[in-house]
Protein backbone atom coordinates (compact mmCIF):
# COMPACT_ATOMS: atom_id res chain seq x y z
CA UNK A 1 0.00 0.00 0.00
CA UNK A 2 1.53 3.44 -0.90
CA UNK A 3 2.04 6.04 1.61
CA UNK A 4 -0.59 8.25 0.95
CA UNK A 5 -3.21 5.87 1.24
CA UNK A 6 -1.48 4.53 4.48
CA UNK A 7 -1.58 7.89 5.84
CA UNK A 8 -5.36 8.29 5.41
CA UNK A 9 -6.40 4.76 6.59
CA UNK A 10 -4.23 4.86 9.82
CA UNK A 11 -5.09 8.79 10.60
CA UNK A 12 -7.30 8.91 14.14
CA UNK A 13 -9.11 11.75 15.69
CA UNK A 14 -7.11 12.57 18.91
CA UNK A 15 -8.79 13.70 22.08
CA UNK A 16 -5.66 14.22 24.59
CA UNK A 17 -2.50 16.06 23.95
CA UNK A 18 1.23 17.00 25.45
CA UNK A 19 1.66 20.23 26.48
CA UNK A 20 4.39 20.09 24.16
CA UNK A 21 3.56 23.09 21.56
CA UNK A 22 4.22 21.86 17.25
CA UNK A 23 7.43 23.67 15.98
CA UNK A 24 6.49 26.52 13.46
CA UNK A 25 8.14 24.15 10.86
CA UNK A 26 5.42 21.51 11.34
CA UNK A 27 3.08 24.81 11.23
CA UNK A 28 3.88 25.83 8.04
CA UNK A 29 3.50 22.70 6.71
CA UNK A 30 0.19 21.48 7.95
CA UNK A 31 -1.08 25.46 6.46
CA UNK A 32 0.67 24.60 3.87
CA UNK A 33 -1.22 21.74 2.95
CA UNK A 34 -4.67 22.87 4.02
CA UNK A 35 -3.68 25.97 1.77
CA UNK A 36 -3.60 23.28 -1.24
CA UNK A 37 -6.97 21.75 -0.67
CA UNK A 38 -9.33 22.22 -3.85
CA UNK A 39 -11.72 24.90 -3.46
CA UNK A 40 -14.97 26.09 -5.70
CA UNK A 41 -13.86 27.58 -8.29
CA UNK A 42 -10.76 28.13 -7.01
CA UNK A 43 -12.03 30.86 -4.43
CA UNK A 44 -9.62 29.98 -1.81
CA UNK A 45 -11.40 32.84 0.66
CA UNK A 46 -11.20 30.60 3.75
CA UNK A 47 -8.96 31.92 6.69
CA UNK A 48 -7.12 29.88 9.04
CA UNK A 49 -6.39 31.43 12.37
CA UNK A 50 -3.62 29.61 14.26
CA UNK A 51 -4.36 30.02 18.54
CA UNK A 52 -1.45 28.99 20.48
CA UNK A 53 -1.87 31.48 23.08
CA UNK A 54 -2.75 29.77 26.58
CA UNK A 55 -4.64 32.49 27.44
CA UNK A 56 -6.90 32.98 24.82
CA UNK A 57 -7.49 29.45 24.46
CA UNK A 58 -9.05 29.19 28.10
CA UNK A 59 -10.88 32.55 27.24
CA UNK A 60 -12.68 30.99 24.13
CA UNK A 61 -13.08 27.33 26.34
CA UNK A 62 -14.79 29.73 29.40
CA UNK A 63 -17.40 31.14 26.63
CA UNK A 64 -17.77 27.68 24.77
CA UNK A 65 -18.76 26.68 28.72
CA UNK A 66 -21.10 29.55 28.40
CA UNK A 67 -22.99 29.01 25.29
CA UNK A 68 -23.58 25.54 25.78
CA UNK A 69 -25.31 27.24 29.11
CA UNK A 70 -27.81 29.23 27.39
CA UNK A 71 -28.67 26.96 24.47
CA UNK A 72 -31.81 26.00 24.58
CA UNK A 73 -32.43 22.05 23.12
CA UNK A 74 -35.31 20.13 21.94
CA UNK A 75 -36.08 16.55 20.28
CA UNK A 76 -34.65 18.43 17.25
CA UNK A 77 -31.13 19.31 18.65
CA UNK A 78 -27.91 17.26 17.00
CA UNK A 79 -27.25 15.08 19.89
CA UNK A 80 -23.55 16.31 20.06
CA UNK A 81 -24.69 19.86 20.81
CA UNK A 82 -27.51 18.06 23.52
CA UNK A 83 -24.08 16.05 25.31
CA UNK A 84 -21.74 18.85 24.81
CA UNK A 85 -24.26 20.74 27.24
CA UNK A 86 -23.72 18.18 29.72
CA UNK A 87 -20.33 17.72 29.22
CA UNK A 88 -19.66 21.70 29.71
CA UNK A 89 -21.28 21.94 33.11
CA UNK A 90 -18.13 19.53 34.09
CA UNK A 91 -15.27 22.40 35.73
CA UNK A 92 -12.60 20.02 33.62
CA UNK A 93 -13.83 20.55 30.54
CA UNK A 94 -12.06 21.47 28.05
CA UNK A 95 -13.44 21.54 23.89
CA UNK A 96 -10.06 21.47 22.55
CA UNK A 97 -8.61 18.51 24.74
CA UNK A 98 -5.99 21.05 26.19
CA UNK A 99 -4.59 20.77 22.34
CA UNK A 100 -1.87 23.80 22.39
CA UNK A 101 -2.32 24.83 18.83
CA UNK A 102 -6.38 25.02 17.40
CA UNK A 103 -6.67 26.29 14.10
CA UNK A 104 -9.98 27.46 13.10
CA UNK A 105 -11.15 27.73 9.59
CA UNK A 106 -13.47 30.10 8.59
CA UNK A 107 -14.94 31.17 5.74
CA UNK A 108 -17.16 34.39 3.79
CA UNK A 109 -20.88 33.69 5.48
CA UNK A 110 -22.39 34.57 1.71
CA UNK A 111 -20.08 31.99 0.04
CA UNK A 112 -22.46 29.11 -0.75
CA UNK A 113 -18.89 26.19 -0.85
CA UNK A 114 -17.89 27.97 2.29
CA UNK A 115 -18.50 24.60 4.39
CA UNK A 116 -17.39 22.01 1.80
CA UNK A 117 -14.31 24.10 0.69
CA UNK A 118 -12.97 24.43 4.80
CA UNK A 119 -13.89 20.92 4.95
CA UNK A 120 -11.57 19.66 2.48
CA UNK A 121 -8.89 22.13 4.12
CA UNK A 122 -9.63 20.83 7.31
CA UNK A 123 -9.14 17.00 6.16
CA UNK A 124 -5.74 18.06 4.82
CA UNK A 125 -4.60 19.41 7.89
CA UNK A 126 -5.57 15.78 9.84
CA UNK A 127 -3.80 13.88 6.76
CA UNK A 128 -0.21 16.52 6.75
CA UNK A 129 -0.26 16.62 11.18
CA UNK A 130 -0.97 12.45 11.05
CA UNK A 131 2.15 11.68 8.07
CA UNK A 132 4.31 14.38 10.35
CA UNK A 133 3.98 12.76 13.65
CA UNK A 134 1.21 14.75 15.26
CA UNK A 135 -2.30 14.25 16.14
CA UNK A 136 -5.06 16.25 15.45
CA UNK A 137 -9.00 16.67 15.75
CA UNK A 138 -12.17 18.75 14.36
CA UNK A 139 -13.49 20.56 16.40
CA UNK A 140 -17.03 22.35 15.94
CA UNK A 141 -18.07 24.11 18.92
CA UNK A 142 -17.13 27.51 17.76
CA UNK A 143 -18.49 26.99 13.90
CA UNK A 144 -21.82 26.33 16.82
CA UNK A 145 -21.11 29.73 18.71
CA UNK A 146 -19.39 31.68 16.44
CA UNK A 147 -22.02 34.11 15.96
CA UNK A 148 -22.68 34.58 20.00
CA UNK A 149 -21.67 38.22 20.90
CA UNK A 150 -19.57 37.44 23.41
CA UNK A 151 -17.27 34.39 20.92
CA UNK A 152 -17.89 36.59 17.76
CA UNK A 153 -16.02 40.00 19.89
CA UNK A 154 -12.98 37.44 20.75
CA UNK A 155 -13.32 36.07 17.01
CA UNK A 156 -12.66 39.72 15.82
CA UNK A 157 -10.25 40.63 17.64
CA UNK A 158 -8.28 37.12 16.81
CA UNK A 159 -8.99 38.98 13.04
CA UNK A 160 -11.91 37.01 11.86
CA UNK A 161 -14.17 39.53 9.48
CA UNK A 162 -17.31 40.16 10.70
CA UNK A 163 -18.54 38.71 7.54
CA UNK A 164 -16.96 35.28 7.96
CA UNK A 165 -18.25 31.90 9.74
CA UNK A 166 -16.42 29.55 12.04
CA UNK A 167 -16.82 26.38 9.49
CA UNK A 168 -14.85 23.96 11.67
CA UNK A 169 -10.98 24.00 13.96
CA UNK A 170 -8.40 21.81 14.33
CA UNK A 171 -6.68 20.64 17.27
CA UNK A 172 -3.66 19.71 16.57
CA UNK A 173 -0.73 18.56 18.98
CA UNK A 174 1.39 15.64 20.30
CA UNK A 175 -1.04 12.32 21.14
CA UNK A 176 -0.86 11.74 24.97
CA UNK A 177 -3.44 8.70 24.44
CA UNK A 178 -1.79 5.65 25.07
CA UNK A 179 -4.43 3.53 23.08
CA UNK A 180 -6.19 5.02 19.90
CA UNK A 181 -9.61 3.71 19.50
CA UNK A 182 -10.28 2.36 16.35
CA UNK A 183 -13.89 3.40 15.26
CA UNK A 184 -15.12 0.16 13.16
CA UNK A 185 -16.21 1.58 9.59
CA UNK A 186 -20.06 0.85 9.07
CA UNK A 187 -21.06 -1.27 5.94
CA UNK A 188 -21.77 2.10 3.38
CA UNK A 189 -23.60 1.28 0.43
CA UNK A 190 -21.54 1.28 -2.63
CA UNK A 191 -23.11 1.34 -5.95
CA UNK A 192 -20.87 0.53 -9.18
CA UNK A 193 -22.52 0.60 -11.93
C1 LIG B 1 -18.03 17.59 10.75
C2 LIG B 1 -17.32 16.92 11.89
C3 LIG B 1 -17.44 17.42 13.16
C4 LIG B 1 -16.77 16.82 14.23
N1 LIG B 1 -16.80 17.39 15.47
C5 LIG B 1 -16.08 16.89 16.47
C6 LIG B 1 -15.99 17.55 17.72
O1 LIG B 1 -16.52 18.65 17.91
N2 LIG B 1 -15.27 16.96 18.71
C7 LIG B 1 -14.65 15.74 18.53
O2 LIG B 1 -14.05 15.24 19.47
N3 LIG B 1 -14.69 15.10 17.35
C8 LIG B 1 -15.37 15.65 16.31
N4 LIG B 1 -15.37 15.03 15.07
C9 LIG B 1 -14.59 13.79 14.89
C10 LIG B 1 -15.47 12.56 14.72
O3 LIG B 1 -16.10 12.25 15.93
C11 LIG B 1 -14.59 11.41 14.19
O4 LIG B 1 -14.04 11.75 12.96
C12 LIG B 1 -15.34 10.10 14.07
O5 LIG B 1 -15.77 9.64 15.32
C13 LIG B 1 -14.49 9.01 13.40
O6 LIG B 1 -13.30 8.78 14.14
P1 LIG B 1 -11.85 8.95 13.46
O7 LIG B 1 -11.71 10.41 13.05
O8 LIG B 1 -10.89 8.57 14.52
O9 LIG B 1 -11.78 8.05 12.28
C14 LIG B 1 -16.01 15.63 14.01
C15 LIG B 1 -15.89 15.14 12.71
C16 LIG B 1 -16.50 15.79 11.66
C17 LIG B 1 -16.28 15.28 10.26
Amino acid sequence: MNQVIQNILTRRSIRGYKEEQISNTDLEIIIEAAKYAPSGGNSQSWNFTVLQNKDKLEELNNLIREAFQNMLVDDDTYSSKKSGKVAARNNEYNFYYHAPTLIIVSNDRKYSNAMADSAVALENIFLASHSIGLGSCWINQIAWFCDEPKIRKLLNACGIPENYVVCGAAAVGYSSMNEIKHTSRKKIVVNII
